[in-house]
């Protein structure tokens, strides 16, 4: 048969006999899908040693793991017997039957990855049980065993080495990278299993050099270390970490602040029952949480922790073994975004955040958004007398306890909506200032407004030093805060439309949007089905009255056809909010009076989300006295 394909010659398709391919044939093809470079078979490896309950491995590589790749462990080993099945397609330890795949607790469950890598390399297996007198080891190259188990010395245990990856199929080898980008995806992959178990001590050489050496971790300082040695010491210090349990599921981890966020996602760590997975349900989930704190194109970074029952999980949905289903995806969306959200907005000046060191602003002399070079926004000391002050009870009983007169406040805190006039009987009042006298847990976080620098920063003295804060982007943050609060707790104010949208969609978009009708009617769109393509809108909430309201209800039902779920509307109000708030903020070269600024620091301390303007900058800054001793070289 002869057929035309458009736009070329034509091509001849003859028809072959049907016939079975060998065993070899078949492994190599298997091993395709599941050895696609040598990150890939290290990562199996690691995962077999960690399943064989090792808790020291030790990784040898050479040349990006194109020419050796060894991995030995102290793990319960391989019987001589074993050692020709396990390179054996389908067999495996670790399940027997198809239930085992929901209650599973190993890292590996198909019997695939070892025959796989047998099938494209020169593969030897040493191994020893406890209970036998010596080591068996047997070797392999290309499939084909070369003799039959012969002992050897080696303690209880396995080491796999594996050097010519692709030796014998050079068509693939062609699409291997340089040693370097080859080294860099085992980096990563070696990075991520030690993220995993911290109680395992994991040493990695390359050509013969230590590259990494993560001892078992013991304690939290340790763990620490560990995240310090793998993520870099800024995100440790820069990140916070949370737990929290919803009946079946546990979510705990570390978070970067949203002052701490990548031009790439390359910090970004989820684990799933001790699996590192990529799930776009989980990554869209941490997305939203921290939509409000970051400009777009940044993302965060984190260390995120999922355990969850296995029956509810399905693992066997990729051959990389890196991908999950859930059986209830919407539930696991909302906790995930709930729990992230909500920590996320609890970071305010007076909070729990991490203690950080206080870094001199020369030093951190990139004012860029890159993680690598932020400057750190607050000081340890700030943290730790604010601990003190949090203590004292809630955060609005602490600011009474400043003999602060309200009104005051409140006359000044107006007078930053722009009216001059107001401004100027302000200029009289007498304003309450730092005394040193004053026991430092009575001294809010954020101390007490001296001066205003240049008509942008607002200069503040602290229990701990000077603090410099942002106007515009604090009281631009505070605005929106207000914004979505009243919109979430006060009845939404909706516009009955005289003449109602009308959106035609296919049958199945009708049918999901009556499905999940409580998606619109929690925002105040009131939405109906006529016949059987058409939704009729008949009432909008009056903020959304300039919003394309057809194409953000079709937004809305292709998240929902994708995720299960959708929060577009929320995200699209919050949008309209973060313009209002931006418009009604301070502008630069406003003069204010110290009671405004006061007023300002007390509503920072007190406003979720306050630490970071709406892109995720930082509000405000701490210099320490200590910071300032050194700066001028003091007691030194
Ligand atoms: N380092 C090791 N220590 C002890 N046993 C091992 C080790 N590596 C492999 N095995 C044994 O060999 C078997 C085959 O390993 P292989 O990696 O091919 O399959 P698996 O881990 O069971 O499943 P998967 O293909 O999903 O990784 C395992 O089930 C296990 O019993
Ligand atoms: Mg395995």
């Amino acid at each position: 048969m002869v057929h035309e394909l458009p736009g070329r010659i034509k091509t001849g398709v003859k028809r072959s006999q049907i016939r079975r391919l060998d065993d070899r044939l078949i492994n190599q093809i298997a091993a395709g899908e599941v050895i696609e470079r040598p990150a890939s078979l290290l990562k199996e490896l690691l995962e077999n040693s960690l399943d064989a309950g090792a808790d020291r491995i030790d990784i040898e590589i050479e040349r990006g793991g194109m020419k050796r790749i060894e991995v030995s462990d102290n793990g319960f080993g391989i019987e001589k017997d074993e050692l020709v099945l396990a390179l054996s397609r389908h067999a495996t330890s670790k399940l027997k039957c198809f239930d085992d795949l929901y209650q599973i607790n190993s890292l590996g469950f198909r019997g695939e990855a070892l025959p796989s890598i047998a099938a494209v390399s020169k593969l030897r297996i040493a191994s020893k049980i406890i209970e036998a007198d010596s080591a068996f080891e047997i070797q392999c190259h290309g499939g084909q065993m070369l003799a039959e188990p012969a002992p050897c010395a080696r303690e209880v245990g396995t080491t796999i080495e594996v050097t010519d990856l692709f030796y014998n199929t050079p068509a693939r080898r062609k699409f291997l990278r340089t040693d370097t980008t080859e080294y860099r995806h085992i980096d990563q992959n070696i990075r991520k299993l030690a993220l995993s178990r911290f109680d395992v001590d994991f040493r990695l050489a390359h050509n013969g050099k230590s590259m990494l050496n993560c001892a078992a971790v013991t304690n939290e300082k340790d763990k620490n270390n560990r995240i310090s040695m793998i993520c870099g010491e800024e995100f440790a210090q820069n990140s916070l970490y949370f737990s929290a349990e919803q009946t079946n599921i546990r979510l705990e981890g570390w978070l970067g602040l949203p002052t701490f966020s990548r031009s790439q996602r390359d910090l970004q760590y989820f684990y799933v029952n001790g699996r590192a997975v990529k799930e776009p349900m989980l990554a869209h989930a941490v997305k939203r949480a921290y939509a409000d704190v970051m400009y777009s194109g940044r993302h965060p970074a984190f260390i995120l922790y999922m355990s969850i029952s296995p029956e509810v999980v399905d693992v066997n949905v990729h051959p990389a073994k890196t991908e999950v289903r859930f059986k209830d995806t919407r539930q696991i969306h909302d906790f995930i975004y709930r729990t992230l959200n909500k920590v996320i907005a609890d970071l305010r000046p007076g909070d729990n955040i991490p203690p950080a060191r206080a870094r001199l602003p020369d030093f951190a002399a990139d004012s860029g958004m890159d993680g690598s070079n932020t400057i750190t926004p607050q000081t340890s000391q700030a943290y730790s007398s604010l601990a003190n002050y949090q203590a004292r009870g809630s955060r609005h009983a602490g600011q009474a306890a400043f003999r602060f007169n309200a009104e005051e406040q409140l006359k000044g805190y107006k007078a930053l909506h722009p009216d001059e006039s107001e401004l100027a009987a302000l200029e009289n009042v007498a304003t309450e200032g730092y005394d040193p006298g004053r026991d430092a847990s009575e001294i809010p976080p954020l101390g007490f407004a001296l001066a205003q620098l240049k008509g942008v920063y607002i200069l503040s003295e602290s229990a701990e030093g000077l603090i410099l804060v942002d106007m515009h982007a604090a009281h631009e943050r505070i605005g929106y805060e207000q914004l979505k609060q009243v919109f979430a707790e006060e009845p939404i104010m909706q516009q009955p439309l005289l003449v109602p949208i009308r959106v035609r969609l296919p049958e199945q978009s009708v049918s999901a949007a009556v499905e999940n009708i409580a998606v619109f009617k929690r925002v105040g769109l009131v939405v109906e089905a006529r016949g059987e393509t058409e939704l009729v809108v008949r009432q909008i909430p009056v903020v959304l009255n300039k919003v394309d309201v057809p194409a953000l209800i079709k937004d809305v039902l292709s998240d929902i056809a994708e995720l299960g779920m959708s929060d577009r509307i929320e995200q699209t109000i919050h949008e309209i909010f973060a313009s209002r708030a931006c418009h009604g903020a301070v502008r630069a070269n406003r003069r204010l009076s110290l009671p405004e600024m006061n007023a300002l620091l007390r509503d920072m301390e007190s406003v979720e989300r306050s630490g970071q303007c709406n892109h995720g900058r930082p509000t405000w800054v701490s210099v320490s006295m200590d910071d300032l001793d050194k700066w001028f070289l003091r007691g030194q």
